[in-house]
Parts: C-alpha cells; sequence; structure tokens
C-alpha cells in the first residue's frame, strides 16, 4: 500500500466492529475529527524554485536526541488490540526508521517491555495523572530507569469525551489484555468500560501547580500535549515546560473544539520560538507535515495511521507508513525549494484567505 489513507480504508475493513470504533471515532458529532482533516485544505503552500535542491536533509535535534525527520508516533492506548505484537511492533519500527515513539500509560505492554525491545529507539512516556499520587511518580521513575527522554503530560483529558460509538458497543478492552503499566486493581477494566476506568482513576483535579509538581520530581523535559489556546501556551512558557504539543486528542475529547492545524498559529505567534512545539491531529500526508512545520511546529505526530499500519501488517505495517510519510516529505521538500527544516519559514503556508483579498 502506498498511502495512509489505503491503510485506513484496509484496517477499517478487517478490524472487529467494536475495536474499529474505538479507534477511528471522535467525540460528539465528529465535527472536529472532520475539521482534523478538511482544514489542512485550507492551506496553501508557495513553493519557490530555482534553488538546487539536489541535496535534502530532513534530520532535527530534539532533546539532544537525532530523528531521521520530523514526525514521530502519538501515544495511543492498548495498541495489542490491533495486532498482538501491539507497542513493540511500533516502537521497533520506530527504532527501525529512526523516529520518536511515545508510549500511552494505559498501554497493552509495559514501560520495561518496550524499552527491552527497542533499545535504541528515542522513547517518550505519555503520562496521565492519577489520583494516587505515588502511583503517578512511580511511572515518572519507571520511565526515567528505562532511559525515556521525555514525559508528555496530557492535559486534555480530566474524563474522556463522549464517544458515542464506545457507548453504543459498551467498548472495554477484551478480557485477554491488561494495561501493563499497572498491577492488581488498575490493570483491568474490570468489565466496566473505559470511561468509568477514567473517571475512576484519572485525577480531574490536576491544575498548574501540578505541572509544577511534575517538573519538581524530574529532570526530564515535561511536554504539555493538548494545548489549544495561545493563552495556555502563553502559561506553560511562563512556567518554563520543556515543550508543548498542540493537539485535539485526536478530536477524541471536545467536539467543537478548533481543528489541531487551525488551532497552531495563533499558538506559534504566541511562543515565538520560547519553547519547542510540537504537533498532532488529522495529519494523513507530507504536504501535512510541512504545512504544520511551516505554521510553528518542530516535529509532527500520528496517531491512528500507526494503529492502521498495525492492524493491517504489523511491525512492518507501521514501518511502511513511516516510510510513506518520509518520502512524500522529502519531495515536498524538493518540490518547493527546500534543503532543510529550518528553510521552511511562515511565509512559504499561506491561508487560502491570503488569494482572495489580492
Ligand atoms: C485509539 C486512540 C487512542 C489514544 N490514546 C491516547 C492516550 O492514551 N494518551 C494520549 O495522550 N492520547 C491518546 N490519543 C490521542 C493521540 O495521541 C493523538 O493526539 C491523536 O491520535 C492524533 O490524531 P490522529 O489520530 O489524527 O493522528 C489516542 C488516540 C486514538 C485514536
Amino acid at each position: 500500500m502506498n498511502s495512509l489513507d489505503l491503510y485506513e480504508r484496509r484496517a477499517l475493513e478487517i478490524l472487529p466492529e467494536s475495536i474499529r470504533d474505538y479507534y477511528r471515532s471522535g467525540a460528539g458529532n465528529e465535527n472536529s475529527l472532520s475539521w482534523n482533516r478538511e482544514d489542512f485544505n485550507n492551506f496553501r503552500i508557495r513553493p519557490r524554485f530555482l534553488k538546487d535542491v539536489t541535496e535534502r536533509d530532513m534530520r532535527l535535534n530534539v532533546f539532544g536526541s537525532n530523528p531521521s525527520f520530523p514526525c514521530g508516533i502519538s501515544p495511543t492506548a492498548m495498541q495489542r488490540m490491533a495486532h498482538p505484537d501491539g507497542e513493540v511492533a511500533s516502537v521497533r519500527a520506530a527504532q527501525n526508521e529512526n523516529t520518536v515513539f511515545i508510549l500511552s500509560t494505559i498501554a497493552t505492554t509495559s514501560i520495561e517491555d518496550v524499552a527491552a525491545a527497542a533499545p535504541k529507539a528515542i522513547k517518550w512516556f505519555q503520562l496521565y495523572i492519577y489520583k494516587d499520587r505515588k502511583l503517578t511518580e512511580s511511572l515518572v521513575r519507571r520511565a526515567e530507569l528505562a532511559d525515556f527522554k521525555a514525559l508528555v503530560l496530557t492535559v486534555d483529558a480530566p474524563l474522556f469525551g463522549l464517544r458515542r460509538a464506545d457507548l453504543r458497543n459498551k467498548f472495554s478492552m477484551p478480557q485477554h489484555l491488561t494495561l501493563a503499566n499497572f498491577h492488581h486493581q488498575v490493570s483491568s477494566m474490570g468489565g466496566s468500560g473505559i470511561n468509568e476506568y477514567v473517571a475512576k482513576q484519572f485525577d480531574q483535579g490536576i491544575v498548574w501547580d501540578d505541572v509544577k509538581w511534575l517538573m519538581s520530581i524530574t529532570k526530564l523535559p515535561v511536554i504539555l500535549k493538548g494545548i489549544l489556546t495561545k493563552e495556555d501556551a502563553r502559561h506553560a512558557c511562563n512556567i518554563g515546560v520543556g515543550g508543548i504539543m498542540v493537539s485535539n486528542h485526536g478530536a477524541r475529547q471536545l467536539d467543537n473544539v478548533p481543528s489541531s492545524i487551525e488551532a497552531l498559529a495563533e499558538i506559534s505567534k504566541e511562543v515565538n520560538d520560547e519553547i519547542p512545539i510540537f504537533f498532532d491531529g488529522g495529519l494523513r500526508q507530507g504536504t501535512d507535515m510541512f504545512i504544520a512545520l511551516a505554521l510553528g511546529a518542530k516535529m509532527c505526530f500520528i496517531g491512528r495511521p500507526v494503529i492502521y499500519g498495525l492492524a493491517c501488517e504489523g511491525q512492518s505495517g507501521v514501518e511502511n507508513v513511516i516510510k510513506i510519510l518520509k518520502r512524500e516529505f522529502d519531495l515536498t521538500m524538493c518540490l518547493s525549494g527546500v534543503k532543510n527544516l529550518s528553510e521552511i519559514c511562515g511565509d512559504m503556508v499561506v491561508h487560502k484567505n491570503y488569494y482572495a483579498r489580492l
């Protein structure tokens, strides 16, 4: 298969209904879910020519690591529902393609097993803050010990969003799987479904001081995932976090929030290079990556395309998804007159209204 859309189409055909719906769906009427994809079409690339693009370099430096290109794997829960190898397959794909893999707190493979499966991969750990702070702190220590390079604190999920398909299907993790980062009471959903699990375990009371608390207990950079406004971005800069990820959680939390790509411009203007901005949501081709970078992201991430690659072909499916994006992004650089990432600047991408005003 030679596009991310083909992987998606095939995966949606072969996955069992309730798992397919869990992976695919968004919140509410899925307006933001559609916008995440559609809004890339509101932007136009302004290519420049006659600039010798024989040699192109997509590498970057992020927290001391050097991914081969600016797109990594977003944290997605319970990957062993998509394929028996789950997170092990994804992290090995990330290792082979030399890009960042972010492990979800609610993964079906533990921090330690992921580290052992791909010792050379660039690994970050996504954290939810549990009501039990000792448990939360122990996750941080385990990620540090396992050589994870950053913590990604998801701030947009005090509860999970209204996902009607999951309610209809009474979605719960299959019995043979566990949430591998936990023992005993928090390792299974006890048949009660994911929303009840989250309501019971996650701390709905977290505030900015809890981010400071997290920063005080670790030397790892802390990235806030789920920022959608310039106001929260300013707050994040002021308390000195390691970075932010502009993301609407794959449109799974609150419907009618802006698409991630729509939110990016106001945030990068506010942040003005004080801290790195990461990006995910709806990205499906090389030109999407280019648009996100031109609007201020340092690096992009993909969520569902990795799950769909896994569902279709396991590790090699994920590798192929990454390879496709790499080829498409390289071609976009070549055809827009760019030799390296620092040349992708703001005036290379405009909102389509730019042309209406001429
Ligand atoms: C099935 C699924 C599970 C997810 N699980 C998590 C998670 O455990 N933690 C988290 O921070 N984000 C989670 N996300 C959100 C992703 O990290 C990411 O923000 C989103 O998938 C990006 O959009 P995309 O799927 O269009 O690429 C999940 C998304 C999906 C689709």
